[in-house]
């Protein structure tokens, strides 16, 4: 179940407040964290103060600069590299979780304009973006900030605009005038490359390259420009806690700042900007389907000193028509192994995933205990 109340950690006293009527409150100023930094403020209100990393967790500053995120070289992944790209996709996709991706064919400008088109949304008159203002789960085009009401989670350092292309459609005189051209011309684009991944992917698990677009896993796009502003106080917020994508695939766009990690072998790992790369992280959908073999990945973005950071994530999720269509381990890969997850429909995942507040681990809530899927295996008895 979920609360209302939110709490936060008094960064003063160490005690613990209820922090909703102030999230509230700051909620409906609507000019998002970009507003309430623009006032020039010096301290951050506690309702974005995290609580101290836990002593389980990995100390939440540490970056072991010996590990290295992938980076897959997509030229001539069409032809003479394919069986290479698709060895490297797999072995990244089972070992981290996440790669980066070069020469993926989308132009430099699209991607770059894409991000200018984010940063000027949120730069622009606070205003004229409160219009696209709202918590409305059925509105297609939409600017939020990281106060989650609705959770006991503190508050985030980071502004959002929204965009729900429900089976890649959706009509471009909803999205805001000032970034239209650059969100129509971004999203036809990482459309293409989402559906080069969607091969590659099947044909790293060893099946027929079109097998995950006959599941219609990826049909439905969902794109997210995150504004991260400068922070005067980083090390006692974040700009995006801990999680993993409920997705099937996510591929994103960062810009130089820096600042987003990913948990690797219980350490957490920079993912350095990389001039032209987009960001390819396995969704925990995907993990779920591929039973464990593709692992989605924790990741979190660090509140930064400099700002404003800017981000684009792209989640591919399944076809509206599929919204109760049970997704489970794909059969083909279950030749030895019996199946780790039960079946669930996308509805209900999401369901499950809003529900905890925290998003990690959502999977293990659709784990079979000791073996007793329904599956076409015979002896899980
Ligand atoms: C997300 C996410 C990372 C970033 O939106 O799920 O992880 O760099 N974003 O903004
Ligand atoms: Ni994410």
């Amino acid at each position: 179940m979920v609360s209302n109340a939110s709490s936060s950690f008094d960064p003063e006293d160490g005690s613990i407040y209820d922090s909703a009527n102030d999230m509230k409150a700051f909620d409906e100023t609507k000019g998002g964290v970009k507003g309430l930094a623009d006032s020039g403020l010096i301290k951050i209100p506690r309702f974005f103060v995290h609580p101290p990393e836990k002593p389980q967790q990995p100390p939440s500053n540490s970056s072991n600069i010996n590990l290295q995120v992938p980076i897959i070289n997509f030229e001539g992944f069409e032809s003479s590299r394919r069986i290479e790209v698709v060895n490297e996709i797999r072995r990244a996709s089972e070992n981290w979780g996440l790669f980066q991706v070069v020469n993926h064919g989308i132009p430099e400008n699209v991607m770059d304009d894409m991000l200018e088109g984010v940063k000027r949304f949120h730069e622009q008159p606070q205003e004229v973006k409160t219009e696209f203002y709202t918590r409305d789960a059925d509105q297609r085009v939409k600017f939020f900030t990281g106060a989650p009401l609705l959770t006991k989670e503190p508050a985030i350092w980071r502004d959002t605009v929204a965009f729900d292309f429900k089976d890649g459609k959706l009509d471009p005189q909803l999205f805001p005038a000032i970034m239209r051209e650059e969100v129509g011309e971004y999203f036809r684009h990482v459309t293409k490359t989402g559906k080069a991944l969607s091969e590659l992917l099947s044909e790293a698990l060893g099946l027929r390259s079109n097998y995950l677009s006959s599941i219609e896993c990826m049909e439905t796009e969902s794109l997210v420009g995150h504004y991260y502003p400068a922070c005067p106080q980083p090390e006692l917020t974040f700009g995006t806690t801990t999680h993993s994508d409920p997705s099937f695939l996510t591929i994103l766009l960062q810009d130089n700042k820096g600042g987003l990690q990913v948990l690797h072998q219980n350490q957490w790992v920079d993912v350095p900007p990389l001039q032209g790369a987009l960001l390819v992280n396995i969704g925990d959908l995907m993990q779920l389907i591929t039973n464990d073999r593709f692992r989605s990945v924790e990741h979190r973005v660090l509140a930064g000193e400099v700002g404003p950071r800017i981000s684009l994530a792209s989640f591919f999720f399944p076809s509206t028509a599929n919204t109760f269509k049970p997704y489970g381990v794909i059969q083909e890969l279950l030749s030895d192994d019996t199946p780790i997850y039960r079946a669930t429909h996308l509805a209900e995942f999401m369901g499950q995933y809003m529900s905890t507040g925290s998003y990690i681990s959502t999977l293990s809530h659709f784990k079979v205990s000791n073996g007793q899927a329904f599956s076409s295996t015979e002896d899980t008895g």
